[in-house]
């Protein structure tokens, strides 16, 4: 018997990418800014190390609240720091911190941990180099980042050559600190969080902007933040749900942000419908509860639409995992970026996957899942490659499987869902 997973989840993780953003936000602010249900993920604690290293004044209260009170004097209250600013596991800690420091009158020098070492800065260095910032990274491209940043910045007309929020959010926080008005635009759209938090945009306006405009200069006045629960999150209890035909699984205030619910669109057009509930917006986000009742996959899921991989980049592999596991099919094309993440996650989810017998083809931008052998393994062996996402769609895929899987470091899931394993035992119905 498989088990079932059944519940209301009030404590999901905190947003991770609003967090990030919050605390970099109130570096650059001028006053108090009050940031509740701030997320204890490993990669949000590593922004506020970060800051912390360039002399931001950080208050955090481990209640249940969760609240961060960060105090600045505005733009340009970062001191230098002696060493080089660790940003561990963390992509949006580098490369968004990447678009304030280049605007300092100072040098930095951003590191992370092996994997975040390996990953493409190029991205960011071009945009930062044309705005006057002096940027020096590694032969391949990669961290370390040395900058020697330029007071002020001069502004840019730039559109993101990747489909990357993280690309688009540096440049426009580069873009704050400009001598005149920036232009920012993408071919394809990724997550709103920076502009929305900043009022650059109105995130509930049918007319999208097809450019983000920055003036440069302009004091931020601090405010506060809430921040929701993080649909990223969401998407592995949702897979628990429907591998395990819940009756009920209700997931509370999550962040239902139209630029991160492709997992939902996708999941629809497979035949699968989550309800929303309580559906409201809080300081720009709209946030609503989530509702997973007796449902189940039936059809494989198939993605192929470049705007759909971008929203729901950080969803990809549990949404492989979960059609792999329920219907022994699977298909992704135009996912090139997968690559680029804590890991090769299009290589880390067809060597897993094939472990658990499912006979996969691979292309340079996605892979297709073609059906399963059995594999008489009783213990198998899973590579997380310390990649968090890797580790928690394997981690819900054991509790489906006959042979028992074996993650070499189920603990990296803290980078972003700290108490996953044990949220996921208080929802077990045996
Ligand atoms: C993020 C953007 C995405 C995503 C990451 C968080 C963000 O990365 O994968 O987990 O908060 O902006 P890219 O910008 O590299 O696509």
């Amino acid at each position: 018997m498989k088990p079932q997973f059944c519940g209301t989840v009030t404590a999901l993780p905190p947003d991770k990418s609003i967090s990030h953003r919050a605390a970099l936000i109130g570096a650059i602010s001028t006053g108090e800014t009050r940031i509740e249900n701030f997320s204890a993920g490993e990669d949000n604690q590593s922004t506020l190390s970060a800051l912390a290293q360039l002399g931001v004044q950080i208050q955090q209260e481990v209640s249940q609240t969760r609240s961060v009170v960060i105090r600045s004097n505005g733009l340009f209250d970062l001191k230098p720091s002696q060493t080089p600013i660790q940003c561990n596991n963390s992509g949006s800690t580098m490369r968004m911190l990447a678009g304030i420091l280049a605007a300092q009158p100072f040098r930095s020098t951003l590191i992370g941990d092996d994997s975040l070492m390996k990953r493409p800065m190029k991205r960011i260095a071009t945009p930062l180099a044309q705005m006057g910032a002096q940027l020096a990274l590694s032969a391949s491209d990669t961290a370390p980042i040395h900058i020697h940043g330029k007071k002020p910045l001069s502004p840019i007309a730039y559109q993101t050559p990747v489909a990357s929020a993280q690309v688009k959010s540096c440049v426009i926080f580069a873009a704050l600190h400009a001598d005149g008005t920036s232009e920012i635009s993408e071919a394809i759209q990724t997550r709103n969080h920076t502009e929305t938090m900043l009022g650059l945009i109105n995130p509930s306006s049918p007319e999208k902007p097809d450019k983000i405009k920055v003036r440069g200069l302009q004091p931020i006045d601090a405010k506060s933040f809430f921040v929701p629960s993080d649909p990223s999150a969401s998407c592995f209890l949702i897979a628990l749900a429907l591998l395990s035909k819940s009756p009920e699984l209700i997931l509370k205030n999550v962040c239902l942000n139209p630029t991160r619910t492709g997992f939902l669109t996708i999941l629809a057009q497979a035949g699968v419908a989550i309800q929303t509930d309580s559906v409201r917006t809080i300081g720009g986000e709209t946030i609503g509860d989530l509702v997973c009742a007796n449902a189940s996959l039936q059809e494989p899921l198939r993605i192929s639409d470049k705007a759909l991989v971008a929203n729901a980049i950080d969803e990809l592999p549990m949404l492989a995992v979960l059609s792999s596991l329920a219907t022994n099919k699977f298909e992704l094309h135009r996912a090139e970026e997968l690559r680029a993440k804590e890991s090769d996650r299009i290589s880390a989810l067809v060597l897993n996957l094939q472990a658990l017998g499912f006979i996969c083809e691979t292309f340079h931008d996605g892979f297709v899942v073609k059906g399963r052998k059995t594999v008489s393994n009783k213990k198998i062996h899973i590579q997380t490659f310390n990649d968090h996402r890797i580790a928690m769609s394997f981690g819900i895929a054991s509790y489906f499987c006959d042979a028992e899987l074996a993650l070499d470091n189920p603990d990296c899931a803290a980078v972003s869902f700290p108490n996953f394993f044990s949220l996921i035992e208080g929802l077990k119905q045996l």
